[in-house]
């Protein structure tokens, strides 16, 4: 039964809200004389040396007292004898778990939000260092249109920002206080639940009691924004997975950031990015946990809930390592500029230009010069050249209207130029982007 039981191996990370939730909750109890402001005294006393244990790291957890919850009154009871007794009243370990766990919760989603901003700085700065690095944009991971390596990482940037809110619409809607819900029913004591919601930081109590004790969305949320958060950080793990293997060589990573085999001794393995890359599956797994762990359960509060902690600490764990890794390798980052440039050069990423072009100088309708540039594109193959090496005779064999015009628009920088559209590649909308967000991140550090 102890080994089924016992959560403190796990909830001792709860160790710091438990005290300060106790210590809220004592102090409402001697303001509203429901225990005497001696014993208050020593209680908060108590409580205040535990916490002082908690930071020196010599409190001692113990297995028998089952969880964090017991464990603090036990000691609390060592150090100041029978008043320790007095804390528990008009409270329960339903309403002071639900508490705890909201606390965690919330700070754990302020600091991922946190986090994920020094992972947008990375990737700004870096983006501002190569406003006009071109390389081959992608569809299917063919090479389709040229792009600039800065408006490639600022889809990050975008990305990302979305999961920052995620993280803190997550934190204010979590933000109001269980305690005082007491075991399922609320209490017969004249307590003040709004008095300690205000002094936890709360928004307001919360306004049922079945639902204080018994709710987890919470948690849900938040793991569920870890999981999209995830999701994210993997698809820019995977890019850079690809982009430093010498397959595609458009970026490398020092040494501090890859590994070595122990049996080939050319190889530059991004570890750090594969593992961003599988702890996906590590939050994901928790999110379902959570969200099976809630499904059918009746109100109020079952043992089952105890369960939840796990999946959202290891979520979290997992996440802060992630972002910590993704931002030292963003920040590591050496761009090949001249190969990225090379590489928007082949693959006729320049071939929507032509066709554009076709639409624009000669009033083609946009079919017809897609099919005029298919013809353009396949003759230029035959001959091994790109398009813009191809000879305005050639072009003209299969639409005699094009003019020389026609090479202003051709090679990838002028294609990438070119896309001023909002939204679009083109380098002055691109610095555009980058000052924005420059603007936006500076205004918040003030
Ligand atoms: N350790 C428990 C948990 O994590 C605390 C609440 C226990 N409540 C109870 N009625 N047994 O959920």
């Amino acid at each position: 039964m102890q080994r089924i039981n016992a959560s403190i191996s796990v909830d001792q990370r709860l160790a710091v809200q438990d005290v300060t939730a106790s210590r809220a909750h004592c102090a409402m109890l001697v303001k509203q004389q429901v225990i005497s402001a001696a014993d208050g005294a020593a209680i908060d006393g108590g409580l205040v040396h535990i916490m002082g244990e908690l930071q020196a790291g010599s409190f001692p957890f113990r297995a028998e007292y089952e969880d964090i919850h017991m464990n603090v009154e036990a000691r609390l009871a060592e150090l100041i004898g029978p008043p320790a007794g007095r804390l528990h009243t008009a409270r329960s370990r339903n309403d002071q778990v639900a508490t705890d766990f909201r606390l965690w919760t919330r700070q754990a989603c302020e600091e991922a939000a946190g986090a994920v901003r020094g992972y947008q700085c990375a990737l700004l700065d870096l983006a501002a260092a190569h406003a006009s690095t071109i390389m081959p944009g992608f569809t299917h991971l063919q090479s389709a249109q040229p792009v600039s390596f800065a408006h490639h990482l600022l889809a990050y940037v975008e990305m990302a920002e979305r999961d920052r809110g995620r993280f803190l619409d997550a934190a204010t809607r979590m933000n109001e206080c269980p305690l005082g819900a007491a075991a399922l029913a609320g209490t017969s004591f004249d307590i003040d639940r709004h008095a300690t919601a205000a002094a936890l930081g709360f928004d307001r109590p919360m306004a049922n009691s079945l639902d204080a004790v018994s709710s987890r969305d919470f948690a849900i949320e938040a793991v569920s924004a870890a999981a999209q958060c995830a999701a994210h950080l993997s698809r820019l793990a995977e890019e850079i997975v690809l982009w430093v293997s010498p397959a595609f060589g458009f970026a490398r990573l020092s040494d501090a950031l890859t590994t070595g085999s122990s049996i080939m001794p050319q190889k530059r393995n991004p570890d750090a990015a594969e593992l961003v890359r599988a702890k996906t599956g590590r939050i994901n797994g928790a999110l379902i946990q959570l969200l099976t762990l809630m499904k059918a359960l009746p109100l109020a509060y079952s043992k089952d809930l105890q369960e939840d902690k796990p999946a959202v600490f290891d979520a979290f764990d997992a996440l802060e390592l992630s972002l910590a890794a993704m931002t030292a390798m963003v920040r590591d980052l050496q761009p090949n500029r001249e190969r990225m440039r090379q590489m928007a050069n082949t693959g006729y990423a320049d071939a929507t230009d032509l066709a554009d072009w076709l639409v624009r100088a000669l009033g083609l309708p946009f079919r017809e010069a897609h099919h005029a540039t298919g013809a353009i594109v396949a003759r230029a193959e035959t001959l091994g050249l790109d398009l813009a090496g191809l000879s305005l005779s050639e072009m003209q064999r299969i639409e005699p209207r094009i003019t020389a015009g026609v090479y202003a628009v051709l090679g990838a920088q002028h294609a990438l130029a070119s896309r001023t559209s909002y939204g679009g590649a083109a380098p002055i909308r691109v610095g555009e982007q980058i000052a924005r967000w420059h603007a936006r991140v500076q205004t918040e550090e003030k």
